[in-house]
């Protein structure tokens, strides 16, 4: 019996929020281990639609759910997510949503910050969800966080907010901005930590235990690996690593703790920001794609942009990443087509490439190559087996399968929880 680590194979926005809760069913406990809530993970549950951002989606059925030390929290984001949550009838309490207390805080400096940034880099831009996450990141990595357990000691904070002010005030004064105002920030902190609090403890102790009992543990990602911080589209990416290999050490447990590595990929490509994208299409199937795949974004409202499926950085993804198994989702969106393009490999300065190159210039210049498969007519929609597919839906996923050098494990044919196929159970592995 293996845990499962699920994560983002593409540029994020897979489908991961739907196949964590189908998966939670079997699940004791459901932990997130990176980013924040610039993720946006959708389930849609007998026609109700639950959009979680920091919460794991295990949250939705009950199942134990944990924010991991490898998380950069915002209280104020959590606790309007739970107030939502709650007015949608999900329940709340310190049973089934543990906090790591040593997760990195993200603090309202930190969003103005990200902001002030993007507004300042023009066509340059990141084009970040302005959440603060970058910045948040990069004062846990410079020892100047404030922690969740730092709200249960906001007294003893001078030397934490000495070393912000030391670096932030510089940063502020540079965009036109006042220093911090350590008063102001105190009082906030002071307000929220009463809401935090509850929720906090050693949850790596917690998981352990959890762990030598034989429970069966579900590891959430958030973006993709192509937003990944070393093996991303850097700079176009996010501020932390999202690999499988992060899971472990943003909970807490050792590498050994993830068993099966289930890597959601959707049947084309999307991408909301800027950075390379080779098979963006910039024509009416690409039009088409986002508009039967519903593609905007959770968090923000963007338009994604949309392509063909790119079996080079899927076959990337998985090598890096460690993956088991696909969870192969949005299926039906390709339902109608007469023919559907794979790419295959790159060309580059008259070379041909079977990888996506380092530099930023190389990733923009490559030119997809591509193979061009049939299509079909009839509906996979809402399709719960195998043999409610047509042939050349499986001949595609077939051939998705064997350029990507990985096993489908699971396949989604809609936004519910149940209109998805099983090919390989990821935690009888
Ligand atoms: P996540 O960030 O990886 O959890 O993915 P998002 O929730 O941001 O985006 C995925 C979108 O596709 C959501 O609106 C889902 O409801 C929807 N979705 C997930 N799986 C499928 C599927 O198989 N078919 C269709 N048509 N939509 C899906
Ligand atoms: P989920 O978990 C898609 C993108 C942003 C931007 C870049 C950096 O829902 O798949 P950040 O705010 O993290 O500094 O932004 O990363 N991005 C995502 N794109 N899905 C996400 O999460 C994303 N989280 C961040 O659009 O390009
Ligand atoms: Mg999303």
């Amino acid at each position: 019996m293996a845990n499962v680590a699920v994560i983002g194979a593409q540029w994020g926005d897979e489908g991961k929020g739907k196949i964590v809760d189908w998966l939670a069913e079997r699940a004791d406990v459901v932990v997130r281990f990176q980013g924040g809530h610039n993720a946006g993970h959708t389930l849609v549950i007998g026609g109700t639609t639950y959009k979680l951002s920091l919460l794991p989606s295990g949250i939705v059925r009950g199942t134990p759910s944990v924010i991991g030390n490898g998380v950069v929290l915002d209280p104020w984001a959590l606790k309007a997510e739970v107030t939502r949550l709650r007015e949608q009838g999900v329940e709340v309490t310190p049973d089934t949503l543990m906090i790591a207390d040593n997760c990195a805080l993200i603090l309202p400096f930190h969003r103005d910050l990200d902001g002030l940034r993007e507004d300042a880099s023009g066509a340059g831009k990141i084009g970040t969800t302005r959440r603060g996450i970058g910045p948040a990141y990069e004062d846990k990595v410079g020892r100047r966080a404030i922690r969740v357990c730092d709200l249960a000691h906001l007294d003893d904070l001078d030397p934490q907010l000495d070393r912000l002010s030391a670096h932030h005030d510089a940063l502020r004064a540079g965009f036109g901005e006042p220093p911090i105002d350590r008063a102001a920030l105190l009082a906030e902190l002071k307000e929220i930590a009463g809401f935090v609090l509850p929720y906090a403890r050693p949850v790596w102790h917690m998981l352990n235990a959890a762990r030598a009992a034989g429970k069966r543990i579900l590891f959430e990602g958030a973006q993709g690996v192509l937003l990944d911080i070393d093996h991303g589209t850097y700079p176009f990416v996010t501020s932390s690593n999202t690999i499988a290999g992060t899971a472990a050490g943003g909970s807490g447990l050792g590498p050994s703790a993830v068993g099966f590595v289930l890597g959601i990929a959707k049947a084309y490509t999307t991408r909301v920001g800027s950075g390379p994208f080779p098979t963006e299409l910039h024509d009416e199937i690409g039009t088409r794609l986002g508009e039967r795949g519903h593609e905007f974004g959770t968090v923000t409202g963007r338009k994604r942009r949309c392509g063909w499926f790119d079996a080079v950085l899927v076959r990337q993804s998985v090598a890096v990443s460690g993956v088991t198994g696909i969870a192969l989702t949005k299926l039906d969106v390709l339902d109608g087509f007469e023919t559907v393009k794979i790419c295959t490999g790159y060309r580059l300065n008259g070379e041909t490439l079977d990888h996506f190159p380092a530099h930023a210039a190389d990733q923009a210049a490559v030119e997809p190559v591509y193979e061009e498969v049939e299509g079909w007519s009839q509906s996979t929609a809402g399709a719960r087996s195998w043999a409610d597919l047509p042939a050349q839906a499986i001949k595609y996923i077939r051939r998705v399968e064997e350029l990507i050098q990985c096993p489908v494990a699971l396949v989604s044919t809609s936004p519910e929880r149940d209109d998805t196929i099983l090919v390989r159970d990821p935690f009888a592995d």
